[in-house]
């Protein structure tokens, strides 16, 4: 799988993901061999920069944060091809000289008209940009093809993701569109499909037969960095339960898609997301909070209120929980617990499936003591892989039994690398390779998940709670379980 000859447009080259993640990527591929000698990357921004000062720019950006390293040969391949168009969003001589620079690089890279836009810009730029795309026949597929990126947040509710999709739909077809949710393009996200249905064990056990309930969990040891500015008003639910915990949700809990083309994949996916909804009780099932300073980890960190750029009367949340049912005959009955903090005690995401308790157990209840409910824990990351929780004897004179763990571990289970998330789905965007970016329907039904609980929380016009850095949440976050009969996993 190589990319054919294109050029990749970048907007909002200055940002912070561009220059760890997109940049990088961009670099990666070309590295593995995965693009062609063809390819061309323009960056478009305001700065006052010439082509090489814009080549420095991602130089720098691929010596620090490119996965594979650095090959002299790869770089001046690449840097044949980059270009920099310098221009506000709203001046349309700009829009005509990135015109006339992918006219000029389709004649002497051989891009042939194909040009993938990245809007790796805040979505109140996405209508001028999409429209200037549009307006100076940028979106027109009659050379080439034509795409475009997006990246979340795709937008900040229901309604304002509605609107959105207009602005984009305006100006291009959907299947131009590729909206990205970068967890799609993590391995072990993708192995979620592989796990559940290239083996014949597991599916049998993946109902509310011998399922009591599934965890969720994306916790982040860090604060939020310099990223006031995009986080205040925004929070833990909208920045990642809306698009990524949800997209776990979906793939955890969809039926088995008849292949894994887009549509059929995306269309289980919207099935079940249809089929969801919060927990009416949003007091009782529901938790927020937001993290104190203190120590953590050895280290004094502050407050989320006495970040720099966040205004103390800030009712953002920096952790949220929330429980979420499915009405279908798979899954009644069985809670989904999705939850994501900051400054929690590590950085782990997992889905972990709890299994029903024996209905009877034929051991003496002093030699079980420690015996539980059945677990699988899909480890998504940093500790790729999968562990089976069960039973086993205690080595001695007596039945006793304790719960040990099966692991599989990508590590030391393949010698292959893994692509970063980012260079995967550029590379399937340059490919024309759809089943891993979200479909506008998917997104809709995210927010028409979340929308009932973000009305709650700030109906009730107070602070979350807050919780110590380091920990694993407020206390509202534990008893939301225990009032289920349950406790949140320490992974
Ligand atoms: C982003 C969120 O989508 O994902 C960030 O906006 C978060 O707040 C990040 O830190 C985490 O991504 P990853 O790949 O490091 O788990």
């Amino acid at each position: 799988r190589i990319a054919g000859p294109s050029v990749l447009v970048m907007f909002g080259v200055t940002g912070d993901l561009a220059r760890k993640k997109l940049m990088p990527a961009v670099y990666d591929l070309a590295n593995r061999g995965l693009l062609p000698p063809g390819f061309a990357f323009v960056g478009f921004a305001r700065r006052d920069w010439e082509d090489q000062d814009f080549a420095e720019v991602v130089g720098e950006a691929v010596r620090q944060h490119a996965r594979t390293p650095f090959r002299e040969e790869v770089w001046q391949q690449l840097l044949s091809g980059i270009r920099f168009v310098q221009g506000e969003f709203t001046d349309d001589e700009a829009f005509a000289r990135l015109k006339a620079t992918l006219d000029d690089l389709d004649r002497t890279q051989g891009t042939g008209g194909n040009h993938a836009f990245y809007l790796s810009v805040p979505p109140k730029f996405f209508d001028v940009v999409l429209e200037q795309l549009k307006h100076h026949g940028m979106a027109d597929q009659q050379h080439g093809w034509k795409r475009v990126i997006i990246e979340k947040p795709f937008g900040h509710d229901l309604a304002s993701a509605k609107q959105l999709e207009k602005v984009v739909s305006a100006s291009f077809t959907e299947d131009q569109v590729f909206r990205i949710d970068h967890y799609l393009g993590k391995e072990t996200v993708q192995n979620l499909l592989a796990l559940r249905f290239a083996n014949t064990m597991f599916e049998p056990l993946w109902n509310n037969n011998f399922i009591s309930h599934v965890q969720i969990t994306m916790a982040e040891d860090i604060g939020i960095g310099g990223r006031a500015g995009y986080y205040d008003g925004v929070g833990a639910a909208r920045d990642v339960i809306q698009n990524h915990l949800l997209q776990l949700f979906a793939l955890t809990a969809m039926e088995e898609p008849t292949g894994m083309g887009a549509s059929v994949l995306r269309a289980e996916k919207e099935k079940v997301l249809e089929a969801a909804s919060a927990t009416r009780k949003f007091d009782l099932h529901t938790a927020r909070g937001i993290y104190a300073g203190g120590w953590s980890g050895g280290e004094l960190v502050k407050g989320y209120l006495e970040e720099d750029g966040i205004p103390e009367t800030s009712t953002t949340e920096t952790y949220a929980a929330i429980r979420v049912d499915v009405h279908n005959r798979r899954w009644a009955g069985v809670p989904f617990y999705l939850r994501t903090g900051k400054r929690m005690p590590s950085r782990v995401t997992e889905v972990a499936l709890q299994f029903k308790t024996l209905p009877f157990v034929p051991f003496n209840a002093h030699d079980t003591a420690t015996l539980g409910g059945n677990s699988l824990v899909l480890r998504i990351q940093p500790e790729e892989g999968v562990t089976l929780r069960f039973g086993a004897k205690v080595p001695g004179t007596q039945m006793e039994v304790r719960d040990v763990n099966m692991d599989f571990d990508y590590g030391s289970s393949f010698t292959e690398s893994s692509p970063e998330a980012y260079e995967r789905l550029i590379l399937d965007v340059l490919l024309g390779d759809p089943p891993l970016f979200p479909r506008s329907k998917e997104v809709e039904e995210s927010w028409r998940i979340l929308d009932p609980v973000l009305d709650y929380w700030e109906g009730t016009g107070t602070q979350p709670e807050t919780y110590r850095p380091g920990t694993w949440g407020p206390k509202s976050a534990r008893d939301m379980l225990a009032r289920d009969g349950f406790t949140w996993r320490r992974p």
